[in-house]
């Protein structure tokens, strides 16, 4: 059978560029969408050379209403399968010291636009009785995150709608999942250190000893969930040890331990290396 599109938000990097990849191994005619066209372009000629498969290419800003209408427009062009809405970026530090404007980006990007095109996305796919949404998540979704404290509200927001769209769609024969990566090594890191760390910060690695997932085990484990109809998946120990703490520990120690661990990162310890 031939496989229907594949949208994939954030395709110009880390864990986008690597759903990207296994969709086209696994048949999927791409949409990709990011802001930077050379890096998207790149990408699809790697899944046209090493898959055969069309690739269709959008530029646009996802924080923006604009970026979204032209999203949204080339969704129409072709039938989705499968939306992969992963496009999102985090900062650190206390949330006086941060960009006021660049937050509320932020929870245009990981939040309202996450809504935006999963709205769009959902309804031709109930209507054929078939499809995958997949959000992009975080550990950072189990438990408030102080100094990361917008960054995890929006994530708390994306894990909370997709768990409401997984409820939603039960028995349309779509299937939806939300995703929470621990600590993966892609661009993050670089755009928080670049951007979005409060001046003085070193950026904000982890320890050095914190495991590090790849961004293809993250993809992985995503298809896995997605095949044994879970909503949610945490992958990697880092989200794994989250989400359990977030069960059985007092929420206030839990925050309270997050909080010690990004207070850290802010203060840029040695031997500190990635973040969430
Ligand atoms: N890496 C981790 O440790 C980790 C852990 C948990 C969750 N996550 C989540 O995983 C998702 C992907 O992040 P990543 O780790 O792969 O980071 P990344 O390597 O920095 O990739 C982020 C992607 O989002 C795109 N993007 C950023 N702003 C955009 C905008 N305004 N409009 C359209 N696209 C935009 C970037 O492309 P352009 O710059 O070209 O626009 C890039 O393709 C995010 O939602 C993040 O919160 C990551």
């Amino acid at each position: 059978m031939s496989r229907g599109a594949a949208l994939v938000t954030g395709a110009s990097a880390g864990l986008g560029r690597a759903y990207a990849r296994s969709l086209a191994e696994r048949g999927h005619p791409l949409l990709l969408v990011a802001r930077r066209r050379e890096r998207l372009d790149e990408v699809a000629a790697f899944c046209r050379d090493r898959f055969a498969v069309p690739v269709r290419v959008v530029a646009c800003d996802l924080a923006t209403d604009e970026g979204l209408a032209t999203c949204r427009a080339a969704m129409d062009e072709a039938p989705l399968e499968v939306a992969v809405l992963n496009a999102g970026f985090g900062s650190l530090g206390p949330l006086t010291g941060l960009d006021r404007e660049r937050e509320g980006r932020m929870v245009r990007l990981n939040c309202l636009a996450v809504l935006d095109l999963a709205a769009h996305a959902l309804p031709p796919m109930v209507a054929r009785g078939r499809g995958d949404l997949v959000i992009v998540s975080s550990a950072a979704a189990f438990q408030p995150v102080p100094h990361m404290a917008t960054y995890a509200a929006t994530k708390a927001f994306e894990l909370s709608l997709a768990e409401a769209l997984a409820g939603e769609t039960a028995g349309t024969g779509v299937r939806v999942v939300a995703v929470c990566p621990g600590p993966t090594s892609t661009e993050f890191s670089e755009v928080l250190t670049r951007e979005g760390a409060r001046p003085g910060a070193a950026g904000g690695g982890w320890p050095w000893m914190l495991p590090i997932d790849d961004a293809p085990a993250v993809v992985r484990a995503t298809w896995r969930a997605l095949d044994r109809g879970r909503p949610v998946v945490a992958t990697g120990l880092v989200a794994h040890a989250s989400r359990m703490a977030s069960r059985v520990v007092p929420r206030r120690m839990v925050v309270g331990v997050a909080g010690l661990l990004h207070r850290h990162r802010t203060a840029g310890r040695a031997g500190d290396r990635h973040p969430i």
